[in-house]
């Protein structure tokens, strides 16, 4: 090790004489760094919340969380000195005046009156994916978004993922030729059931976690993780893992949504058990041209069926297949395969392509809550690509062809399909209170 040189008197003179200075000024600066850094709070301290506040955390301060689980908030506001813990997000809202963004994690069917309610409020928002739970909440949420000229991301991540965006780029440039095929594969949902009643936690505010739906007794299995796999709360995978593949569906060929629909369980459900189509195939066909076929996977190669639990999904059996007069791509995460492996080494211009490029979306919705730019998931794109999820799940519901007028969001004559489009709320939440 090089020996520190002495000090002479002169040098340390200086020290002495600047380092107060220094002192006060760099903590000067943290502080208004700190000041003007933006306030964060997380609704919905889940498995999900958790992560994506670690991950807003680099670019703000996190002041607050809320859960109707008391047990997760608690938990979710351990990193974060000083951040309040709140129970009911609309406490929430109103005492933390200072508070500019909103990450909301909760369960789908808490999305759209959490996101109202931020966005009424002059809050930026960063909304988990799939943006709703219904069409009507996604026409509701775009106005509202575009009335606040509030920044809002949908956490479709996929987006902001360089493979997804190559392939999006070769579609887009035409390099498989006229598109003729395209299949989304979702990892297939739960299958089982019947499930018991059970005493609600002591820790848990049943009655509010099921908020808008109708009211039941309560069910493990209804709440935690997979409420997702009943109607009530979710779309089962088809609306999980649809807000991602079927969302680059819609950002490759550049469309709003299908002209029609139509689609199947595959399994019935379990009575008394999981409601959301466990194994389903659709299809889809677009004014492009070209048909879209959404499937699942077979039950169980992605969830383990013996315990009922989900486990971790393979990252290759689900994805996306673009077939064309020229050849085909399959894009997952962390792999992007062509019949003609030149076509992946390609340098496609996304300016030419008019792609938005973002290679991380929780950066790039910050970066637009400074600039005031759309975001890459806007409001907007994740309700449209929810929308052709929501679509399925009807056209099984229905269990016929249906006709989809894009531009106008309805199905063309069909009142009974049009009354599919949104769902009762259960007192006292409405979208209006918000
Ligand atoms: N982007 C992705 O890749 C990705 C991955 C996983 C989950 N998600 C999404 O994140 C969301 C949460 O999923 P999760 O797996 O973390 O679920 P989870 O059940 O683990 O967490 C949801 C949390 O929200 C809480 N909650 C319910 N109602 C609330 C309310 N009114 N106010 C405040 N908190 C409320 C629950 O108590 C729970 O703690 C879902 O919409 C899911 O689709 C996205």
């Amino acid at each position: 090790m090089l020996p520190l040189p002495r000090p002479t008197r002169r040098t340390a003179l200086k020290a002495v004489a600047v380092a107060p200075f220094a002192y006060t000024f760099t903590s000067a600066a943290r502080a208004a760094d700190e000041k003007d850094k933006p306030k964060i709070a997380l609704v919905g301290c889940g498995g999900m919340g958790k992560g994506d506040l670690k991950n807003a955390s680099k670019y703000g301060t996190v002041v607050a969380v809320c859960d109707v689980d008391a047990s997760h908030a608690a938990e979710a506001a351990k990193p974060y000195d000083g951040a309040k813990v709140y129970g009911d997000f609309r406490k929430l809202l109103d005492e933390q005046k200072d508070l500019s963004v909103v990450i909301n994690a909760t369960p789908d069917h808490w999305h759209t009156i959490v996101n109202l309610a931020a966005v009424k409020a002059g809050k930026d928002v960063y909304s988990e994916k799939p943006l709703t739970l219904t069409i009507d909440e996604g026409k509701r949420l775009v106005k509202a978004v575009k009335e606040s000229k509030r920044v809002l991301q949908t956490g479709s991540q996929q987006r902001s993922d360089k493979l997804f965006r190559q392939a999006c780029l070769l579609v887009r440039s035409g390099r498989l030729g006229k598109l003729s095929t395209v299949t989304s594969v979702l990892p297939a949902g739960l299958h089982g059931g019947p499930f018991k009643t059970a005493p609600v936690p002591k820790e848990l505010n049943w009655d509010m976690w099921q908020g808008q739906t109708p009211t039941t007794d309560y069910v493990p299995e209804r709440c935690h993780t997979n409420f997702r796999f009943w109607t009530e709360y979710s779309g089962g995978t088809l609306t999980d893992w649809g807000a991602h593949h079927n969302d680059i569906v819609l950002w490759a060929t550049n469309q709003k949504g299908p002209a029609t629909v139509e689609g199947k369980r595959l399994v019935e459900p379990v009575k008394g058990g999981y409601t959301t189509p466990s194994e389903y195939e659709i299809t889809f066909t677009y004014a492009g041209g070209f048909t879209h076929v959404c499937q699942s996977t077979k039950a169980n190669t992605i969830f383990g069926s013996k315990s009922d639990k989900p486990v971790p999904r393979s990252q290759t059996d689900h994805g996306v297949k673009f077939e064309g007069a020229n050849g085909w791509l399959f894009v997952t995460r962390g792999k992007i395969e062509a019949s003609d492996p030149a076509m992946l080494k390609d340098k496609l211009s996304a300016d030419e392509h008019k792609v938005y490029v973002s290679d991380d979306h929780m950066a790039n919705f910050f970066d637009c809550v400074k600039t005031r730019k759309a975001p890459i998931c806007d409001a907007e794109t994740g309700h449209r690509s929810v929308s052709v999820c929501h679509l399925g799940g009807i056209a099984i519901k229905l269990g016929r062809k249906l006709t989809w007028d894009a531009d106008k969001e309805e199905f063309t004559g069909d009142k009974e399909a049009n009354g599919h489009l949104a769902r009762e709320q259960r007192k006292p939440w409405t979208y209006d209170m918000a």
